[in-house]
């Protein structure tokens, strides 16, 4: 089994920065830091903090994650999704440490008409997926040890996502509109931290690169939205939860035409997992069984 002294945890109060923290300690001791402890916007400070930490192993799940707003801050994006991992990644190295990022199915441009393998060439249509892809490459420069996991859709029980938006509009309104052309995976944020720490578990420096890491299936934003209001509906009556005002039949699908967004999305968001699957033994649960898990966490009711 794999150990690694000292882990540096960023971003501990992101979605996969939150899982992560519980997942870790089989691993070794981990320093978890959100961003008032360690600003990933300041470069000085991150080599400060490592230098001072002297991890074996950083996990960064932090990241600029407001796709959207990303194209009208792109300073700040590049800063903090392709600059701090730069400078992670070089201290990483001078310390003999490996590290652990998290990357997105936004660096592809979704043209493709099956799912993306890790060698598929990359084409981000937004900021946002732009400077992911420039963290992965410099990563990649540096040349320490790592496992950048490319996830997608990802959701989970706290935090701003698609599950707790649909409940939260589904209790306010009688009818949702959801695009329904955009196909891919949606992956629970604690599904990404167990496989992280499986994967660490089973580490050697061999298995030094990037992966894909979703959960299995695949669906539409629309479809997740017919599930999520769906699985509701069946645990409602027996847990006491509140009625929804839409159910499945008053989500309509609709266009991304239709519902125009500042960063363009890829139509064809699937990963394959499969180089994951086989280089660390690990099976990958299905998009619909962890939707009903995360239900049936008290954080998910509709305020
Ligand atoms: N969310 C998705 O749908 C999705 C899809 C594909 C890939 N990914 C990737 O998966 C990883 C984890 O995403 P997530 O969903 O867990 O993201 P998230 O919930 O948005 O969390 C991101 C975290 O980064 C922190 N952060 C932002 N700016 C920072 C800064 N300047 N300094 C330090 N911390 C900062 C945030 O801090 P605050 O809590 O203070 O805001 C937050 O805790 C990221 O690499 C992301 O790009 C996400």
């Amino acid at each position: 089994m794999a150990r690694f002294g000292t882990i540096l945890l960023t971003g501990v109060n992101g979605q996969v920065g939150y899982e992560l923290q519980h997942t870790l300690s089989v691993l070794g001791r981990a320093v978890a830091l959100d961003r008032s402890q360690l600003d990933l916007s300041d470069t000085a400070a991150i080599r400060r903090i490592v230098r001072e930490i002297k991890p074996n192993l950083i996990i960064n799940p932090a990241a600029y994650t407001a796709v959207d707003k990303a194209e009208s801050e792109p300073e700040l994006a590049f800063a903090i999704n392709a600059e701090a991992p730069t400078v992670l990644a070089e201290e990483a190295a001078k310390l003999g440490a490996m590290l652990v990022h998290y990357s997105t199915d936004y660096v592809y441009d979704g043209t493709k008409l099956s799912p993306y393998v890790e060698t598929d060439a990359t084409n981000p249509l937004s900021i946002y997926g732009k400077s992911k892809l420039a963290g992965e490459a410099a990563i990649r420069a540096v040349g320490l040890p790592h496992l950048i996991l490319r996830t997608s859709w990802v959701y989970g029980a706290r935090g701003k996502n698609f599950l707790r938006t649909i409940l939260r509009l589904a209790s306010e309104r009688e009818q949702l509109r959801v695009v329904s052309d955009q196909i891919g995976v949606p992956t629970w944020s604690r599904t990404i931290a167990e496989a992280t720490a499986s994967a660490l578990l089973n580490w050697d420096d061999s298995k030094s690169g990037t992966y894909h890491l979703t959960s299995a299936g695949e669906t539409s934003w629309h479809g997740f939205a017919q599930a999520i209001v769906e699985e509701y509906g069946m645990l409602r009556e027996a847990r006491k939860w509140p009625v929804l005002k839409a159910g499945v039949v008053n989500i309509e699908a609709i266009t991304t035409t239709e519902y125009p967004t500042p960063a363009p999305r890829p139509a064809n968001s699937r990963l394959d997992c499969t180089k994951f699957a086989n280089t660390f033994s690990e099976v990958m649960p299905g998009w619909h069984e962890a939707l009903k898990e995360v239900l049936n966490d008290p954080k998910c009711r509709p305020v």
